[in-house]
């Protein structure tokens, strides 16, 4: 990368950038990002090879390289201290919508093997994932893998709740589907073997699982679209969005976990999973296999 100059669109993806993201992505185009998926140091938790960021620069960057309608997804949580819960969390979500993003959803990451927490304590099992949106989100491809207990009911007489507190039945019979779309709270196993088989990531201390970004990036992305993230760490998000055919750019301050991120690129390099892949791996048969586009979901 030149310095100090604009980069055109095709110089800039499908790479991985060892620096300070402010310094990088202020050389990216404005609105040039469909999806970012990233997750930053918080709460000194860990010690991520000795660097922090800046929250607010690298929000307002987001924004500008972020197109009309794109979204961020923002994974974070908070640590306890001295008996009190940081509440970081909160602030980040704050300082997202604060600089212009639509808040248009607040989901969990469920850990399914917590850690051990202070003994005074349940055990801290969760994160929150935001879903920021400037404008309305342009692809919301929802993940519908949630088995109905009573699929394959016909319900014949159902009854509709009218706004004086009455109800009239509504006539036509409806058979359950067998799958729904999912709640907003995602359980992921995590650990060795759990979170990827890529034993070399192990040495990052806190990657996210590959089913994380993968779910993310099927939901809210296409193929051919450009996939980011800001603090890759061991380069999860542009490893799954490489995979499943997204350009992707990833960006990390520690020149260690860049060298994670591009080894583990080169050993996927070229191995990318048609689309229909990823909704197999959804546990769905042929015909259970539906992602509803966001456009034709609302106008139906
Ligand atoms: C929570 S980790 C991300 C882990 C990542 N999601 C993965 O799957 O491996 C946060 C990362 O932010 C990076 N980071 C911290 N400050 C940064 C900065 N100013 N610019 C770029 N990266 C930064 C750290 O080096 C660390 O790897």
């Amino acid at each position: 990368m030149e310095d100090g100059t604009k980069m055109s669109m095709q110089e800039f993806v499908n790479e991985i950038y060892c620096g300070n993201h402010l310094e990088i992505l202020e050389r990216f185009p404005r609105g040039c990002i469909d999806l970012t998926v990233t997750s930053p140091p918080y709460d000194n938790i860990r010690d991520y090879d000795g660097y922090s960021f800046d929250l607010e620069g690298v929000i307002q960057q987001l924004y500008r390289v972020t197109k009309e309608r794109g979204v961020v997804v923002w994974v974070v949580g908070d640590s306890f201290l001295d008996g009190n819960k940081s509440l970081t969390s909160f602030k980040h979500g704050i300082a997202l919508q604060e600089a212009g993003f639509k808040m248009y959803d607040v989901m969990i990451y469920a850990k399914e093997s917590p850690k051990l927490p202070h003994k005074r304590r349940y055990l801290d099992a969760f994160e929150y994932m935001f879903i920021c949106s400037k404008g309305f989100p342009k692809t919301v491809n929802l993940i519908m893998d949630r088995k109905n207990k009573q699929k394959g009911v016909t319900c014949s007489s159902r009854t509709k709740r009218n706004k004086d507190g009455t109800t009239t039945k509504v006539k036509n019979p409806l058979k359950i589907k067998n799958y729904s779309r999912r709640y907003n709270i995602w359980y992921y196993l995590t650990g060795y073997n759990h979170s990827t088989k890529d034993e070399i990531a192990f040495d990052h201390p806190a990657m996210f699982p590959e089913k994380l970004a993968r779910d993310h990036i099927y939901s809210w992305s296409n193929p051919g679209d450009v996939v980011l993230d800001p603090m890759c760490g061991s380069g999860t998000v542009p490893k799954m969005a490489h995979l499943m055919g997204r350009n992707y750019i990833g960006i990390d301050i520690s020149e260690k976990y860049c060298d994670i991120a591009r080894k583990r690129l080169l050993d996927h390099r070229n191995k990318i999973k048609p689309q229909s892949h990823w909704e197999q791996l959804l546990d769905l048969n042929e015909k259970e296999r539906k992602t509803v586009k966001m456009d034709s979901y609302f106008s139906s």
